[in-house]
């Protein structure tokens, strides 16, 4: 199968590279060999390539940015998505495009599930949304949209290595400890991905995370755990819960935003790891990563 994978300097991006099973050839682009804002270019690139399969990761990802970049924000992950899914039908190739759980305003107590009413509470979260609603349009319903949260990867900028890097600066840390949601391996979430690719005409939106739910709190807590047991860290510092309204921050974020994972599992036929789990096994990776330096 010929897939082409867009953004794939991102972190899902360059998992999906590494997690490439048999019988897949990968065609990875970022924006400089395919800026997805750029219609003609899109359409062009893509009809080259004539992929099987296309996993749309590309992205406008920085959330508090896109409070004031609103343009950019829905130009990439609405415009952007909706001009990938008009390209993917016309030399018909399958898309899988990725998406979030902020497109939920996070009220709900209970896990979301891929049906359940989207209300997003940030330019980021509309964004997504969008694109979500465009990539349905255009394909006729016949694209798969993979929601997933919270994610990191050894590649790439995300919560894991921004709390080992402030963990060696500071004295102390103070956390938010009142949004819950699932922190998510990029990296399984990569292989998940091709399990979904090997079920023909499969479509429609389902959720993605690691098992399991944590604040940031708890996952910065579990972060020094586990990195100061490998030896990433070499001193344990106090970590202080905080409430959202302490660390204001440009956009709003969904207090709770569980995914309901079920439908997953089952079509899928395996649950995926607890995200302790999955935290070890990437801090183990990085500290590998990290000594061949
Ligand atoms: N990160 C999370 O916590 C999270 C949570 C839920 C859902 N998601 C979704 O999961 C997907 C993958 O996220 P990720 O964390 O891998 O994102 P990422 O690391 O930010 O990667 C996105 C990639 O897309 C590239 N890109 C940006 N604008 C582009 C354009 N106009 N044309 C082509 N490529 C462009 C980026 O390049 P630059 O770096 O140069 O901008 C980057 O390489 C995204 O759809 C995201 O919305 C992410």
């Amino acid at each position: 199968m010929k897939v082409l994978i867009t953004g794939a300097n991102g972190q899902l991006g360059w998992e999906l590279q590494r997690a490439r099973p048999n019988g897949f050839e990968i065609i990875a682009l970022d924006i400089q060999e395919m800026d997805i804002t750029d219609s003609p270019a899109v359409a062009t690139v893509i009809q080259e390539y004539q992929p099987d399969l296309i996993i749309n990761t590309a992205a406008y990802t920085a959330v508090d940015k896109a409070e004031e970049d609103k343009d950019k924000a829905f130009a990439i992950n609405a415009n952007g998505a909706a001009y990938i899914a008009k390209a993917a039908q016309g030399c018909r190739a399958r898309l899988i495009h990725i998406s979030t759980d902020f497109v939920f305003d996070g009220t709900k107590s209970q896990p979301y599930r891929p049906g359940d009413r989207t209300n997003p509470i940030s330019v980021y979260g509309a964004s997504k949304l969008q694109g979500e609603l465009d990539v349905l349009a255009k394909t006729m319903n016949s694209a798969l949209i993979l929601r997933t949260g919270w994610l990191y990867s050894v590649h790439g900028s995300n919560f894991v290595k921004t709390m080992l890097k402030l963990m060696a600066e500071k004295e102390e840390l103070r956390v938010i400890a009142d949004q819950t949601g699932t922190p998510t391996w990029a990296g399984d979430f990569a292989r998940a991905i091709y399990r979904f690719a090997d079920i023909p005409d499969i479509k429609g939106i389902y959720h993605w995370a690691d098992a399991g739910t944590a604040s940031w709190f708890d996952f910065a807590v579990a972060i020094q755990e586990e990195a100061f047991k490998l030896g990433l860290l070499k001193i344990r510092i106090p970590v202080k819960p905080i409430r959202t309204e302490e660390y204001p921050t440009p956009a709003k974020r969904p207090a709770y935003s569980v995914l309901d994972k079920s439908s997953t599992w089952k079509t899928l036929g395996y649950k995926a790891s607890h995200w302790r789990d999955s935290l070890r096994r990437m801090l183990e990776e990085l500290k590998e990563v990290r000594s061949e330096v």
